[in-house]
């Protein structure tokens, strides 16, 4: 199909052009285009015009669509496709994460078999603040310090949702809790198709390493999360309006800048799941 890639962030992320999330794609165009997105890790394409049946035919053909636990921000029509918003309808958030910032994580890192991309598609953007900025979590772990890569090598790490709604400031219910009980992660995490490794931490939803008396997790996990969001491995991200961003949620975090509340910003968010045999991070 000759996708034009270029390259945006520091070895990773790449701006697509040459290609209409919302035409008719062939099996060949959706391969070429994975494989350059799992290349790049985060894979950006400006001016789509997509309506809710695009957004979700496209995710649908990425991979089996994933459903957000917080309910209250799902789209009226179609629970797939979830508001991140600032905005309010008679009082009431239309969508999730406000206008504060986010600190560093991946998405749903609290369930067993964890969102393997999350997909945003810009409506509404501020003129001020409000970037994604994304880690190479891949690059971070190639260039680990030795020691820092031997005290990391073979632990897991105790996450939790209850960590995360505290730091977006969004409480869930009972049963979304129950829903949600708190997992163990590798902290290293071998790629399901490319085969190479990368760290996988998520700071915003840490609770404790696992197995190792509290403080001494703490500190390791603490001089992690320092490490990875280094300028060398971030990229930040600009929105403009008819922007979609999709990553790997097995090989980046992300964070985002607060913006200014009298500010509208509107996206719409999927994400889509790998097929079930590779759904565990090992
Ligand atoms: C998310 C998220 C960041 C943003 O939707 O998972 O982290 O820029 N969003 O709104
Ligand atoms: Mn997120």
């Amino acid at each position: 199909m000759g996708l034009e890639v270029r390259q945006v962030g520091p070895g990773f992320a790449a701006e697509i052009g040459g290609i209409r999330l919302s035409g008719a794609l062939s099996d060949a165009e959706i391969e070429e285009l994975r494989q350059v997105w799992m290349e790049n890790k985060v894979a950006i394409l400006h001016d789509q015009h997509l309506s809710d049946q695009d957004l979700l035919a496209f995710t649908t053909r990425m991979g089996p669509l994933f459903v957000h636990v917080c309910s209250m921000f799902h789209s009226p029509e179609y629970p797939e496709i979830m508001f991140v918003s600032n905005l309010k309808e008679e009082g009431r958030p239309l969508g999730s994460l406000g206008d504060g910032d986010l600190g560093w994580h991946t998405d749903q890192c609290y369930t067993p078999r964890p969102c393997w991309a999350t997909l945003l598609y810009g409506i509404e953007i501020p003129e001020d603040g409000g970037n994604t900025y994304f880690a190479d979590l891949a690059a971070a772990y190639d260039r680990m310090p030795a020691d820092l890569r031997k005290a990391a090598e073979g632990k897991r790490v105790v996450y939790s949702v209850l960590a995360e709604t505290v730091s977006k400031k969004s409480p869930i219910t009972a049963e979304q809790r129950a829903r949600t009980p708190d997992v163990t992660q590798p902290l290293i995490r071998t790629h399901p198709y490319l085969g190479r490794k990368a760290i996988y931490a998520s700071p915003n939803h840490y609770v404790q390493m696992e197995g190792m008396p509290k403080e001494e997790g703490d500190a390791l996990f603490r001089r992690l999360a320092e490490w990875i969001g280094r300028d060398e491995f971030v990229y930040s991200h600009r929105w403009r309006v008819g922007d979609v961003v999709f990553w790997d949620n097995t090989s980046v975090v992300h964070r985002r800048d607060a913006f200014p509340p009298a500010q509208r910003r509107f996206l719409k968010r999927t994400g889509f799941q790998l097929p079930e045999e590779l759904a565990v991070p090992f």
